[in-house]
């Protein structure tokens, strides 16, 4: 069989059990097993396919056309330029994020000395980024979960400025104080879960529970880091943004402003104290 018609057999396949978007999964699938760039596999479309890899792209077919999201499927997501391991034990890194990051190096870069605190890690995509956008910085990366932690583990690459710890927000964190915390922590009110694609719902509960209404954990993030950092940048849900300025803002981080991402959302909002 050829590349182009296994690609059409997998896009059809796809399409028929209404896997989320069928043409690219079918691309990063037969580019993943022959181990090319996606645009490559346009390149020589009539090359005959080796067996190994026909039987590969099939039984990661299947995977897909049941639900499973692609990057469990691959192992792996690529993040501001990287590529990261992820399990079906950590969120799988979303590109709004991205925001995030960018918002943390441009205030590592104004921020007094000390060090930085990325809480509820994954796999680690955003203390990997800034340890390795920083390297004059302390970085730590925390998570409740120790089979995230083991995954953002195998993503550290040996970096000698970053260091991970399991913790429930900031208890038992020992340093006393950051130039930066950040933190995309679950923000899904508990009721919008049933609602959820059911590839988003093979993610880590853990991982998109924000409680009630999705702010349980940004608040009690806020208040322990009143009085521990510089500055708090947290990434947040639809329409959450006006109320977590509120709080950042009576917890005693009296400037707040906040940032859209694509989509015209505010996305990410960021408090600093006066000290
Ligand atoms: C939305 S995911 C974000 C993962 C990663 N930072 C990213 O942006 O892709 C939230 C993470 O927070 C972790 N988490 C949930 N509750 C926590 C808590 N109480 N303390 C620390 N981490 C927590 C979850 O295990 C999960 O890894």
């Amino acid at each position: 069989m050829t590349r182009i018609s296994l690609l059409r057999r997998t896009i059809d396949r796809l399409t028929r059990s209404a896997a989320e978007s069928p043409r690219s999964t079918a691309q990063w699938l037969l580019a993943a097993a022959l181990g090319i760039p996606p645009l490559s596999l346009y390149t020589e479309p009539d090359r005959v396919l080796p067996p190994d890899c026909l039987h590969r792209v099939e039984t990661w077919t299947d995977r897909c056309a049941e639900g499973e999201p692609l990057a469990y499927v691959l192992g792996y997501v690529d993040f501001a330029d990287q590529r990261f391991r992820v399990t079906p034990s950590t969120l799988i890194p979303r590109p709004e994020t991205e925001l995030l990051l960018e918002v943390a190096t441009g205030l590592v870069e104004i921020l007094p000395p000390g060090p930085i605190l990325d809480v509820g890690t994954g796999c680690g995509t955003l203390a990997v980024s800034l340890a390795r956008r920083a390297p004059g910085r302390a970085v730590y990366g925390s998570d409740i979960d120790p089979s995230a932690l083991a995954v953002a583990e195998a993503n550290t690459q040996g970096l000698p400025n970053l260091t991970l710890y399991r913790a429930d927000l900031l208890k038992p964190i020992p340093e006393a104080a950051f130039a930066l915390i950040i933190a995309n922590l679950p923000y899904l009110p508990t009721s919008a879960l049933p609602q959820l694609p059911k590839n988003v719902q093979r993610e880590p509960r853990k991982a998109l529970d924000g409680g009630p209404d999705g702010l349980l954990l940004i608040r009690s993030l806020i208040t322990q880091a009143a009085g521990r950092c510089c500055a708090l940048a947290l990434e947040v849900g639809d329409h959450q943004a006006d109320r977590v300025r509120e709080l950042l803002e009576q917890a005693g981080f009296p400037r707040s402003r906040s940032l859209q991402d694509l989509s015209g959302m505010d996305r990410i909002v960021i408090g600093e104290s006066d000290g």
